[in-house]
């Protein structure tokens, strides 16, 4: 079993309060020692324990891979049309993820796994080492399981979302297309499926059939998370409350009840803001302000997908996030690592503390801030995933 001492790191977030260093548990001036893919030891550089190799940081900020909790990656095609409409004036209606289902029934394995790998090196390469990752373009039986099978090659945090709008088989029996999702189709996407997500919304599923789709799919050992309150107010919030979710995601529309719904619901529903989403459809963004002083547990992702969020970055979500949203650079960084972590209810990634899987990501930056303080430049310098040399 080969040790490597990284050292001479200027400035290491470790999500562990009990450092010291505030919520983030800044350390400066740190090492950590990685061993057999897990975090063996993390202190001052000074006393770092000796290992077989090193790699000197350079004075530079280090801090844990980023967990992006929310992604659609099975796809085939753009939407660049569509874009192109957008920013000259149409709305968005999410009416275009059946121009993504087409695009995605006619490729083949080959092309959508291709597709997959390629924006999974994407995220890498930005400094994300854990990326979840949705069906939901095929809604078919077969096409479903299909996506599920070819994201489950990429990563463990897959999720069955059959229930991302009606099929357009289905436009005249919204109601048989539900008990598809929840009958036939899940039993064949289940046992590819660590997660269960329905698109809880006006002209997508209500609350009734969203609840439906839950509950099945939690009756086959799937755990639900939900689109949420992205376009409209609606019941997706407390749903996700009510039955446990591991997350809301979206929340850009909330009432009152909704935040303290979520803030009461701290240690079990995560709010998962997923700023791409407003940035691409001109829309405003999620209060990540108003979540935080309520006391929720808010989670940054990309919501990487062709229509509402065609970006596969963290670090410019974060910038976004920091800007627009109210958050602080120590939040948005928080939110990124360890809060998609709690999203996807794991304790061994995002955060660097012994045991842990060792993923780290190097900035090209004295400290994590600079992630919002300039945004749009590449500053992630180097990525370990399960201690191996990813990017
Ligand atoms: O999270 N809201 C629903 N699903 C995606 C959008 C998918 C699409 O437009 O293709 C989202 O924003
Ligand atoms: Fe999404």
């Amino acid at each position: 079993m080969r040790s490597t001492v990284i050292s001479g790191i200027g400035s290491l977030v470790t999500n562990d309060p009990s450092l010291g260093g505030g919520p983030l548990g800044l350390l400066s001036d740190a090492a950590v020692v990685v061993a057999d893919g897990r975090i063996a030891w993390v202190g001052p550089a000074a006393s770092a324990p000796a290992a077989d190799e090193g790699f000197d940081a350079g004075g530079r900020a280090v801090i844990p891979g980023f967990v992006d909790s929310h992604s659609h990656l099975v796809f085939a095609g753009d939407r660049t049309a569509e874009f192109n409409a957008r920013m000259s004036g149409a709305a968005y209606t999410a009416g275009g993820i059946r121009t993504t289902v087409a695009a995605t029934r006619a490729a083949s394995d080959a092309a959508l796994d291709a597709n997959v790998a390629r924006y999974f090196a994407e995220a890498l390469r930005q400094g994300t080492t854990v990326l979840e990752c949705k069906s939901g373009y095929g809604l078919t039986v077969e096409d479903e399981a299909r996506a599920l099978r070819i994201a489950g090659r990429h990563t463990d945090e897959t999720t069955y979302l059959g229930a991302h709008v009606v099929s357009p088989d289905y436009a005249d029996d919204p109601a048989a297309y539900v008990d598809l999702v929840t009958g036939p189709m899940l039993d064949a996407c289940a046992p590819y499926a660590r997660w269960v997500d329905v698109f809880c919304e006006r002209g997508a599923f209500d609350g009734d059939q969203a609840r439906a789709v839950l509950t099945a799919g939690a009756k086959r050992g799937l755990v639900p998370r939900i689109h949420a309150n992205q376009l409209t107010e609606g019941p997706g919030v407390q749903l996700a409350v009510e039955l446990g979710a591991a997350s809301a995601d979206h929340c850009t529309h909330l009432s009152d009840a909704d935040v303290a719904a979520l803030a009461a619901a701290s240690g079990t529903t995560v709010a998962t803001l997923l700023p791409g989403a407003e940035f691409s459809t001109r829309a405003a963004y999620p209060d990540a302000r108003r979540l935080l002083d309520a006391g929720a547990t808010v989670a940054l992702s990309t919501d990487c997908n062709p229509g509402s969020s065609f970006t596969s970055s963290v670090p410019f979500c974060i910038a976004v996030a920091v800007r627009e949203m109210g958050m602080t650079p120590d939040e948005a960084l928080w939110s990124a690592t360890a809060g998609g972590a709690a999203a996807l209810r794991r304790t061994d990634v995002g955060r660097v503390v012994v045991g842990a899987r060792a993923d780290l990501a190097l900035l090209d930056a004295p400290s994590h801030v600079h992630l919002a303080y300039r945004p749009g430049v590449p500053l992630v310098a180097a990525v370990w995933r399960g201690g191996e040399r990813a990017a």
